[in-house]
């Protein structure tokens, strides 16, 4: 077994692990020798990846079809994962489904976007750290945004729960360290996801994508260097929207993503 392995193995689950960054963490990780748990919505892509990960990397690769912004979806995970030494956790599930103002978009939009980012995040982080602690090494990673450095306009509830994974994993890193587990915000900018690539975001060329697999070595590479992990690509934005006045910082935020930010209704 590889160090890396014994430190965060032999099995990590990823919450959002069929497409983008979630499949590139996965590959990544069985390429280190480590067994997976795969957990998305839609059946195909998942299915999909598992297979491509099995053939490529011989590790065992166990799937769950559900929507994580659903009640009792802690239940669906254990029923796959108990029994599993999990040393990983990858929450990366979690894009905006915007972007549209607040009072334009279904409540139940909001809460979605808030269960599956916010509670699915803290449920989740809970229940699989309590193991890690107990064994004393293991992983936590949540994939947060760069989009949680300020409000922004037609998508307000994404940025502030982006930014709860943000504050939620510095104060779990520290809560986590003298355990011997490492805990991480990964606070990314636009990178090149079939997620992305579905919304109008992607349309907008005036800022460049990260590429999925940097930004899943980055993070394997860095897992002790919590609480905050930047990828490189996005590290001048993300020190440069914190410096800024509030005011300045949302209209820069809400600019950087025009023009899908503007009044679409
Ligand atoms: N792409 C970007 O430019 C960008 C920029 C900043 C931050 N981020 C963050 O990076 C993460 C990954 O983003 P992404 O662009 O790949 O989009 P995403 O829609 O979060 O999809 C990532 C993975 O999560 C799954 N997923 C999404 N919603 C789910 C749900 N409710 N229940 C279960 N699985 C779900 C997706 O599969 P299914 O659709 O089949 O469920 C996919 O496997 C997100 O947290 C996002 O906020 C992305």
């Amino acid at each position: 077994m590889s160090v890396f392995a014994g430190r965060y193995g032999p099995w990590a689950v990823i919450a959002g692990g069929s497409e983008g960054v979630g499949a590139s963490f996965a590959h990544q990780l069985a390429a280190r020798g480590l067994n997976l748990v795969l957990v998305a919505r839609k059946p195909g892509p998942l299915e999909e990846t598992a297979a491509a990960v099995r053939a490529k990397h011989g590790v065992q690769v166990r799937t769950l079809a559900l929507d994580l912004s659903h009640d009792g979806m802690l239940d669906a995970i254990r029923a796959v994962t108990d029994g599993l030494d999990v040393g990983t956790l990858i929450h990366n599930a979690g894009a905006a489904s915007g972007p549209v103002a607040l009072i334009d978009q279904p409540t139940e939009n909001a809460l979605a976007n808030i269960r599956l980012n916010v509670i699915g995040q803290t449920v989740l982080a809970q229940h699989f750290a309590r193991a890690m602690v107990a064994r004393g090494r293991g992983a936590i990673v949540l994939v947060g945004s760069l989009g949680a450095i300020a409000g922004c306009k037609n998508l307000a509830v994404y940025a502030a729960v982006k930014s709860f994974t943000q504050t939620f994993a510095e104060g779990l890193w520290a809560e986590m360290k003298p355990h011997g587990v490492d805990a991480a915000a990964l606070m990314i900018g636009r990178t090149r996801t079939p997620a992305l690539e579905r919304t109008p975001l992607h349309e907008n060329t005036g800022v460049p994508a990260a590429e999925p697999d940097d930004v899943a070595a980055f993070v394997l590479a860095n897992l002790a260097e919590g609480p905050v992990l930047v990828p490189p690509e996005h590290q001048a934005s993300f020190d440069a929207m914190r410096a800024m006045p509030r005011r300045k910082a949302v209209t820069i935020m809400t600019r950087s993503l025009e023009p899908q930010t503007r009044d679409l209704m």
